[in-house]
């Protein structure tokens, strides 16, 4: 994979294709982390004496386009953070567009119209690909958390422009590949969330390496419906529940499931399980003081719902006091990490959620893939 410090970019024009996909409430912007990280790329582009278009997708349009999707606050973010001018347009590929960039000057920055806009992008259309290509000199990927994503300005783009990795980008895949190849032991994976259908992969791809996996949130639903156990009305995953009992069979003594819960508990005598007990809080801490990698995806309950953040945030404390190599990743558990500043002491923050998860799951993600050849 070359990187952006081997193109030579001087009066040249980059097309920068970030993950601004972020989550905003009402057009505002909930948590920049990804437009902050994406700040060290831009930065030296601009130093190198070149122009760039910067461009990303948000949300999912699904081909058309629409104001609730502007990229228009994001780069009023990004000049924010960057301290730079940046100029945005809310046309993504028009003859208004091709003059803007046209007229650009080395130091100055465009914002295109959210990618996802034109159907083009998710198809991979070459077409697409040729038009966004033919605004810029060269191409720089620094949208790690869209490269698991066969999507016109990830893949196709990279056929017709020469193609580099951003310093993003390139972090991601280190620290990432560190956890696949050679995590010191003991390492210990904490999983939790919604879905365990998303994270079934990871778990078998580093069943061989991990010591332990601590196992919360509606995922451990599933597992505890597939052992046996009464979990009356909490969420769970019917069409994993094979998965999950041939999972536990297989890494007997590996898996450490909630011993207790808190539960919402309704009039009729049904419960729903909202966030790890106090017995399992103690469990998993112990674990936790002894490892030396840990990865964390996904909350330990409804951390939607602050009386349900507890598990969570011991957790986060738990990391924060080891002095373990520690990674975390997915939007929800970066999101509830930054937003109760508990950064501090975690190694690295991943920017990837589906793209952190697949990239540890062992499959080729696009957008390395097409850097790579
Ligand atoms: C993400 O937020 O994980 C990426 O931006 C990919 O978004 P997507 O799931 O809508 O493709």
């Amino acid at each position: 994979m070359k990187s952006v410090r081997d193109a030579n970019l001087e009066g040249k024009t980059v097309f920068l294709r970030v993950d601004y996909n972020v989550p905003m409430e009402n057009g505002k912007i909930l948590d920049n982390n990804r437009i902050k990280k994406s700040i060290a790329t831009v930065k030296y582009i601009l130093e190198h004496k070149a122009k760039i278009v910067i461009a990303t997708h948000l949300g999912k349009p699904k081909g058309k386009i629409d104001p609730k999707t502007s990229t228009i606050p994001l780069a009023a973010e990004l000049a924010k953070e960057l301290k730079h001018k940046v100029n945005a347009t809310d046309y993504l590929i028009d003859d208004s567009v091709k003059k803007a960039v046209g007229e650009m000057k080395i130091g100055d920055i465009l914002m295109l119209g959210n990618l996802r806009w034109n159907p083009g992008e998710e198809s991979n259309d070459v077409e697409f690909a040729k038009e966004l290509a033919s605004l810029a000199d060269i191409y720089v990927n620094d949208a790690f958390g869209a490269s698991h994503r066969a999507h016109a300005s990830i893949e196709a783009i990279t056929k017709n422009l020469p193609a580099y990795a951003g310093f993003l980008l390139e972090s991601e895949v280190t620290t990432l590949s560190l956890l696949l190849k050679n995590p010191v032991p003991p390492f210990m994976l904490i999983m939790g969330g919604a879905k365990i259908e998303d994270k079934a992969g990871l778990i078998e791809n580093l069943a061989d390496k991990v010591d332990k996996i601590l196992v919360g949130g509606g995922i451990a639903n599933t597992f505890l419906k597939a052992k046996g156990e009464d979990i009356s009305k909490s969420l769970y995953e019917p069409d994993m529940v094979d998965k999950c009992k041939e999972l536990l069979s297989r890494l007997q003594g590996k898996i450490v499931l909630p011993v207790d819960s808190i539960y919402q508990k309704f009039e009729n005598g049904d419960f729903s399980i909202m966030d790890i007990g106090y017995e399992t809080r103690k469990i998993f801490s112990s674990e936790i003081a002894k490892a030396k990698t840990i990865f964390w995806n996904g909350n330990m309950g409804k951390t939607e719902d602050r009386q349900y953040e507890g598990g969570s945030k011991i957790i986060a404390q738990n990391i924060t006091d080891n002095e373990a190599t520690s990674v975390v990743a997915g939007g929800d558990t970066v999101g509830f990490v930054l937003n109760n500043n508990l950064e501090e002491g975690i190694s690295f923050i991943s920017t990837g959620g589906g793209a952190a998860l697949e990239f540890l799951a062992g499959l080729k993600l696009p957008g390395i893939e097409s850097l790579n050849n």
